[in-house]
């Protein structure tokens, strides 16, 4: 029989500026066999990231970059193909971290075991994982939304903002958010958004503020910086809360981004600006994960994915997330998943 090889996604090249397929590079290597204690997992499911194009580059963040030639890290959906540890068997789904690759060995102990039965195995790095506690923390946690208050969130229709505005509306609030394009202003409509914005077809974006939210912003929640962001802090009301989760359209600049940076609103508004990092909340991420899961079934809580197929396309999977053609959850199948006809 064929030996079985491990195809793995390295970090070829530090970006500069936009990142580009050739920083990847696909090699082969031998499948990992696990120790005691230990599984091999083969992934189904790799979640490309935004915050990835941090960890290709060498500044300083709260997480160490990944080395040239190291392989790129990433959350994963996989199965348990062989086992040392009994409390993992053979066959279970599992959360884990394994990366851009095709198989890995982890410690048993602290995967997360997933149940097809309780949703698709897939939103456990979606919405029933990393980008759905983002939103839930970010909103819940530090926007503080009351009923009644507006919230508007930018990258509304990715994996984190769609959830933050259907969270603002199960809150009582009235949910408005911005996005690229007729197609995404749409989906936040399915979702039963109050408002949307296409930030990149509107001339005036705070004039197109006031249309979506005619009562000015409670909670800004933003995924992304730059001009929306300036034209939100203009319209913040009285004691405001701005959430920065992420800055997205700065990710890939060079030197740091000027322009105007109207921070006189906060004290115009006597509003909180801060900043928010989804980990340092896991100590309460088994409650927020049932939370989540009751409002999905119950129907409160849509999500939707956009799925690459194979590992090999990776890269190009990752590029989407910043020339916005993903819609939804951005996944690579990287092998077949038997839960899903
Ligand atoms: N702080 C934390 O703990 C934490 C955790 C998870 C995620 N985040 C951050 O949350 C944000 C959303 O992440 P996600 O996983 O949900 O990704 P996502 O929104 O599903 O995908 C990224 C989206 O960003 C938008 N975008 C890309 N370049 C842009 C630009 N120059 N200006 C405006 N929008 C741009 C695109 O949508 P359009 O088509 O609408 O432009 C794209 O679809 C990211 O900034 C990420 O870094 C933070």
């Amino acid at each position: 029989m064929a030996e079985r090889r491990n195809r793995q996604f390295v970090l070829a090249a530090r970006p500069t500026g936009t990142v580009k397929e050739s920083d990847f590079k696909l090699i082969e290597g031998a499948v990992p066999r696990p120790a005691k204690g230990e599984v091999l997992l083969r992934t189904i499911y790799l979640s490309v990231d935004p915050y990835m194009r941090g960890r290709m580059g060498d500044q300083p963040s709260y997480a160490a970059p990944v080395a040239i030639g190291g392989v790129m890290v990433g959350g994963t959906v996989c199965e348990v193909v062989e086992s040392q540890d009994e409390s993992v068997p053979r066959g279970t789904y599992v959360e884990a971290y394994t990366g851009w690759q095709e198989f890995a060995v982890v410690k048993a102990r602290g995967l997360r075991a997933l149940d097809p039965n309780v949703a698709p195995i897939s939103t456990a790095v979606g919405v029933l994982g990393m980008p759905g506690l983002t939103a839930y923390f970010g909103l819940i946690e530090i926007g503080r939304p009351r009923p009644g208050d507006t919230v508007f969130v930018s990258g509304a229709a990715g994996a984190v903002g769609a959830t933050v505005g259907q969270l603002a509306r199960i809150a009582g609030c009235r949910a408005a958010g911005s996005a690229g394009g007729p197609a995404k202003i749409d989906y936040l409509k399915s979702l039963g958004f109050d408002g949307a914005l296409d930030y990149r077809a509107e001339k005036d974006l705070e004039a197109a503020l006031d249309r979506v939210c005619p009562k000015g912003i409670d909670v800004y929640f933003d995924n992304v910086g730059g001009p929306i962001t300036d034209a939100v802090m203009t319209r913040i009301n009285i004691g405001a809360r701005v959430v920065i989760c992420g800055q997205i359209a700065g990710y890939n600049e060079r030197g740091k981004e000027t322009g105007p940076r109207d921070l006189w609103q906060l004290i115009l508004k006597r509003a909180r600006i801060e900043g928010m990092l989804v980990s340092d909340h896991y100590e309460h991420k088994d409650a927020a994960l049932a939370r989540l899961a009751g409002w999905i079934g119950d129907g409160r809580l849509k999500f939707r994915e956009d799925i690459v197929e194979g590992l090999e396309n990776a890269p190009r999977a990752f590029l989407r997330l910043f020339s916005g053609a993903n819609l939804g959850k951005q996944l690579v199948r990287v092998g077949p998943d038997p839960t899903r006809r």
